[in-house]
């Protein structure tokens, strides 16, 4: 059979990976998927040969337009990143009948609904598995693995960047601002890494899964957001004292009001799996009703890992391009005309436990203060320590952990704190999830 055409647009990171992994597997892959797999064009403003042996034997333009126009390409592969012009490349891809494979969650996100419409009229497969947690193949282990089951929740270590900055300010003590230059350097980060530290690619990468995992449309702006930037050395040891890790986690949960779509620093119990999931790897738990707990681990960043999702979606669409489009998996998992209008959960009506670190006088009295607020708002305590005084100061660290409550009753608990005289500055929260099974 024909090898099946394909043009790669960008040769970063991940594009780079990609003509690698295609070029040295390309025996094994061809016998997976039936038929060859050959880049025969790429676009790309600026790169490396020295790093890219054979490259010369394609051709490569700064016109990544053209190569869209090719009428010899069966398959697009879209790895520039960002919303335009991939959004406007993509679109045009499949309006000339072509298939197209991406590793870009903001883009899938943000305008997956408009691209899988168009795809769906088209007849042509858009696969994405690479834009979620690199290279797990997480889209596919939910999408058809489960396919038996009603998924009850996803929580996701799903930014690489975020999890090697937190690992390494835990075990070396090392600056925030120097780990996340190491993470640029290794690949790893966003060309705009403010994504990374303030959980919007994890927010992309969770309305992806949402979506998949319970048949809703992808509503990325409906994605509570919060980043690390404000977690402290300090923080991570007091939980890793309490028995916690500190984590940067995507959670979505289906409940009876509403789906549950947040990410934020989350403190796990040490005993957790999840909880030990470490430097630039990912880690994806869901729960289902019929198969329990399954965790899936590996590497969420880096040009091979990524390389390897989105090899495997070319070999996905290679095998596929003869069966009836109506039979294909759908992209969101459910059939487009069987998707839910379930709404999605106010933040304020999420319910957790909390981690709270506040600076209070070392005066009588504060303390009853602080637990009558918690008391009226209905708030139990689970645990709470008092640190020695830092050194020259009155104040001492306060650190709480707190049962499950609405996240607006803690609002207001926390609003009032921080009004009392004998408390300075603000109270740090971070939520906490047990993510136990039963
Ligand atoms: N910047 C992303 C991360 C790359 O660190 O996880 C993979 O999506």
């Amino acid at each position: 059979m024909k090898p099946v055409k394909v043009g790669l647009l960008g040769l970063g990171t991940v594009g780079g990976g990609t003509f690698n992994v295609l070029r040295r597997n390309a025996l094994e892959i061809a016998r997976r998927a039936g038929r060859g797999i050959e880049i025969t064009k790429a676009a790309a403003r600026d790169y490396d040969p020295a790093g890219l042996p054979g490259i010369e034997a394609i051709t490569v333009s700064d016109d990544a337009f053209a190569v869209v126009d090719d009428p010899e390409i069966d398959i697009i592969v879209e790895l520039i990143g960002g919303y335009e012009p991939a959004r406007e490349l993509v679109l045009k891809a499949i309006a000339s009948g072509k298939h197209v494979v991406t590793a870009n969650k903001a883009l899938i996100a943000t305008h997956g609904n408009e691209i899988f419409a168009a795809a769906q009229k088209q007849g042509v497969m858009v696969a994405f598995e690479a834009a979620v947690a690199g290279g797990i193949p997480i889209i596919k282990a939910v999408r058809e693995g489960l396919s038996a089951n009603r998924i009850e929740w996803i929580a996701g270590i799903i930014n690489g960047t975020g999890n090697f900055i937190l690992t390494e300010m835990r075990d070396k003590g090392r600056d925030f601002a120097d780990v996340l230059s190491e993470a640029q350097k290794l690949g790893y980060a966003e060309a705009d890494p403010t994504f990374d530290v303030e959980g919007i690619d994890a927010a992309h990468k969770l309305a992806i899964l949402a979506s998949i995992a319970f048949g809703i449309p992808l509503q990325f702006d409906k994605v509570y957001t919060e980043g690390i930037g404000h977690i402290t050395r300090d923080d991570v040891s007091y939980a890793e004292q309490l028995g916690y890790s500190i984590k940067h986690l995507g959670m979505t949960r289906r409940t009876e009001k509403g789906v549950e779509l947040r990410v934020h620093p989350t403190l796990i119990p040490d005993r957790r799996l999840i909880a030990n999931v470490d430097g630039v790897m990912n880690a994806v738990l869901v729960k289902a009703d019929a198969v329990g707990p399954t965790l899936y681990y590996g590497a969420g960043a880096g040009a091979e890992p990524t390389a390897s999702a989105v090899v495997a979606d070319l070999v996905d669409v290679a095998r596929t391009l003869t069966v009836d489009p109506e039979n294909r998996v759908p992209h969101l998992a459910f059939q487009p005309d069987a998707l839910s209008d379930l709404p999605i959960l106010p933040m304020q009506e999420v319910v957790t436990a909390y981690y709270l670190r506040l600076c209070a006088l070392d005066r009588p009295g504060v303390m009853a203060d602080i637990t009558r607020i918690l008391g009226d708002q209905a708030i139990s305590i689970e645990a709470l320590i008092q640190k020695e005084p830092l050194e020259g100061q009155s104040q001492v660290p306060v650190i709480l952990l707190t049962r499950e409550v609405r996240e607006q009753q803690m609002n207001e608990a926390i609003q009032q704190i921080e009004l009392l005289d004998s408390v300075q500055g603000k109270v740090t929260r971070i939520r906490m999830e047990h993510l136990s099974s039963n």
